[in-house]
């Protein structure tokens, strides 16, 4: 079977593990309310501060060494890193056009030293995240592809939206790494969403997000990523966000691995925010063995899917369709460059609703998205 045959039914068979850790065979319908009562203790730690966003967001302020991440049963006696053990070297390209970038705004407050913000996990949430692992899931994606390789990481530009979005469904722009077979579906991934059914709002949002065998959630759901970042937490509202035909504004997400420290970073404009241990994604080496650039709208089966990127077509164009831009593969020593062309190709599992740019450079940029309604 080629490439893309793999591909594809891995697509049918895959479905996203929402919300929170999710363990084979569990069904959470059964739940008791104190079970819920025990998740949320867990994931809402004591805190030394709080901070209350503008968008109605509540940040704790968690002992860095008492974060959810380290509930995790293989992080038990793991040692915070502060930092990666090397920075990838960021390129300086030639573009003209450089657009704003979208930031994360915990108002004017941080954290105390020793802390990091978490986000405050409510009850309805909890409950919501847990309630959608029994729906009847479908899942579409419009995506750039790298062939099979051994990647250190990944960077690029993304344009950040605002695509309309309901009850129960989320609509992503991210950059995926896998590790393993995809087979074993196990990847880590970074960008921005809409989620309402996560987050009980529209608003646009970074995330990051790690699946491993059938563990695995967005930001600190569960225990397993850890947050480095003291005024940069995973799960925050992005601000400003790019207006139709007008100002467009940009994330640069990069995720880039770190062989001393046994550890995939993430940051956010450049800036370090925090880490996935390799010790809790089962399946990767220390390189991943693909990466996806582009959009995804998942939802319950029996409803018409959102909308992908900005909710425009890639025909629209500049100022209207949603855009990834500078997609760079980092190499060993964490150089930007970008991938050849004839490592490349570009997937959409319903092209009559999202599509992808026809371009061959997609590397320097692509448009990607759609209106939905499949
Ligand atoms: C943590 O350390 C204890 C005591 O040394 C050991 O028994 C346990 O197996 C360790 N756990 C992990 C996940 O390494
Ligand atoms: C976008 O804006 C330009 C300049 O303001 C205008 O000429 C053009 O018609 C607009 N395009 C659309 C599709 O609204
Ligand atoms: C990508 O984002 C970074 C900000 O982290 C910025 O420095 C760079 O100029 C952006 N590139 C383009 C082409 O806009
Ligand atoms: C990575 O790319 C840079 C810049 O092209 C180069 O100097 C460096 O040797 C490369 N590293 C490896 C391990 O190939």
């Amino acid at each position: 079977m080629g490439f893309r045959g793999e591909m594809v039914i891995v697509s049918l068979m895959f479905f996203v593990v929402l919300g929170i850790e999710v363990v084979a065979g569990r069904t959470h319908s059964s739940l008791q309310e104190s079970e819920i009562d025990r998740q949320l203790k867990l994931l809402n730690k004591p805190a030394l501060k709080t901070i209350q966003t503008q968008y109605g967001d509540i940040f704790d302020c968690v002992d860095i060494n008492k974060q959810p991440a380290l509930d995790h049963p293989l992080l038990a006696n793991h040692t915070i890193k502060m930092k990666p053990s090397s920075y990838p070297v960021w390129r300086e390209e030639d573009a003209p056009l450089k657009n704003p970038l979208s930031l994360v705004m915990l108002g004017k407050e941080r954290c105390p030293t020793g802390t990091v913000p978490i986000r405050r996990t409510s009850r309805e949430e909890l409950i919501s995240a847990q309630n959608i692992q029994n729906l009847n899931q479908k899942r579409y994606i419009s995506s750039l592809f790298t062939k099979r390789g051994h990647y250190h990481g990944s960077s690029v530009n993304i344009t950040t939206n605002n695509p309309r979005v309901i009850k129960y469904q989320t609509s992503t722009a991210r950059v995926r790494l896998w590790g393993g077979s995809m087979f074993e579906i196990s990847f880590i991934e970074a960008g921005w969403l809409v989620s309402p059914r996560t987050f009980g709002d529209q608003r646009t949002r970074f995330y990051a997000y790690w699946t491993s065998g059938m563990r695995g959630c967005y930001n600190i759901f569960c225990p397993g990523f850890v947050q480095i970042s003291q005024t940069t937490p995973v799960g925050a509202v992005l601000d400003p966000i790019s207006i139709y035909n007008d100002t467009q504004y940009q994330i640069k997400v990069t995720i880039f691995g770190d062989k001393k420290n046994q550890h995939w970073w993430l940051s956010l404009n450049e800036e370090t925010i925090g880490y996935w241990p390799m010790s809790i994604l089962v399946d990767f080496q220390d390189t991943a063995e693909f990466v996806e650039w582009g959009g995804e709208a998942t939802g319950p089966a029996n409803l018409l899917s959102s909308a992908m990127g900005s909710g425009y077509f890639p025909k629209e164009g500049e100022g209207i369709a949603g855009k990834f831009r500078n997609v760079f593969i980092l190499n060993e020593t964490l150089y930007e460059a970008y991938p050849l062309e004839d490592v490349l190709y570009t997937q959409s599992t319903n092209p009559a609703c999202y599509s992808v740019s026809d371009r061959r450079d997609w590397y320097s940029f692509f448009y990607y998205g759609g209106p939905g309604f499949c």
